[in-house]
């Protein structure tokens, strides 16, 4: 399979081009039912500080001002300059009292101890060294606050009936994060490295999604792969019932 690395070891691999920042405003919709659960299990009190770190465009910044009222406090920190402005654009546009930073989560210049909630959203694969990025979110929270965690794992990708380009476009995304110095399946190591940073209480809750055609993730394979030209034109993948 001939893959494309998509930049430097340290750039965002999907890039900051006007799709895919527009691909991540639509994208954070499609994960607000699942933040919103998490939010809800979390039990985010009015008046709390958040951090939403790697927010992209949006993140969870809209659902963290929901929660928090007007006497919280929510910041987002992202390292792509194109990303933060580009969130200052959409937070303005909808009217949200936030925070926005350029600032890379492996060395965040937030002080310790500062935070009730620190959260994160597929982050950790588009980063060579996650454990720095964990180590940072667990100094910010403060004592007895939160650390919440969301990252995708394959494992369970399947396609019924099979179809051979599935198992293609599949092993071509994981090569190219892989070609990074990156790994995309960060759900199975989650627990333990909240462990490792001297996290207690690790809770862990998998999803798994059944998808119909017509759904954003039926056919999210194939179009982050044209977005983003992860496998060459004239290889052997091509449009197909994926889709
Ligand atoms: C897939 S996007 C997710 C954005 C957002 N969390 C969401 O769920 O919509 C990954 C984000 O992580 C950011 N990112 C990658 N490496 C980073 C780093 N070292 N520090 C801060 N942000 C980073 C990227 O710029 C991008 O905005």
């Amino acid at each position: 399979m001939d893959v494309l690395s998509g930049g430097g070891r340290d750039r965002y691999l999907l890039g900051d081009s006007a799709p895919e920042l527009a691909h991540l405003v639509a994208q954070a919709e499609v994960y607000a039912a699942e933040a919103r659960q998490l939010l809800d299990l979390i039990g985010i009190p009015t008046g709390a500080r958040a951090v939403d770190v790697g927010c992209g465009v949006l993140g969870i910044l809209h659902l963290l001002c929901e929660r928090v009222g007007p006497d919280g406090r929510v910041v987002g920190v992202d390292r792509e300059p194109r990303m933060i402005e580009a969130a200052r654009r959409v937070t303005a546009e909808r009217g949200l009292v936030v925070e926005l930073a350029e600032q890379d989560a492996t060395g965040l210049s937030l002080p310790s101890d500062s935070f009730d909630l620190v959260h994160e959203r597929t982050v950790l694969l588009n980063v060579a060294e996650p454990e720095k990025v964990i180590g940072e979110m667990v100094r910010i929270a403060r004592r007895g606050g939160v650390v919440a965690v969301q990252e995708p794992d394959s494992a369970n990708w399947l396609c019924d009936p099979p179809h051979p380009a599935f198992g293609t476009l599949h092993q071509a995304l994981l090569a190219a994060y892989r070609a990074a110095g990156k790994n995309f399946d960060q759900g199975r190591t989650i627990a333990r490295r909240l462990r490792e940073a001297g996290l207690t209480q690790v809770q862990v809750r998998a999803t798994a999604r059944v998808t119909r055609p017509g759904e954003y993730y039926h056919t999210f394979l194939l179009a982050d792969v044209r977005r983003t030209g992860f496998v060459r034109p004239g290889s052997p993948v091509r449009s197909g019932r994926p889709e």
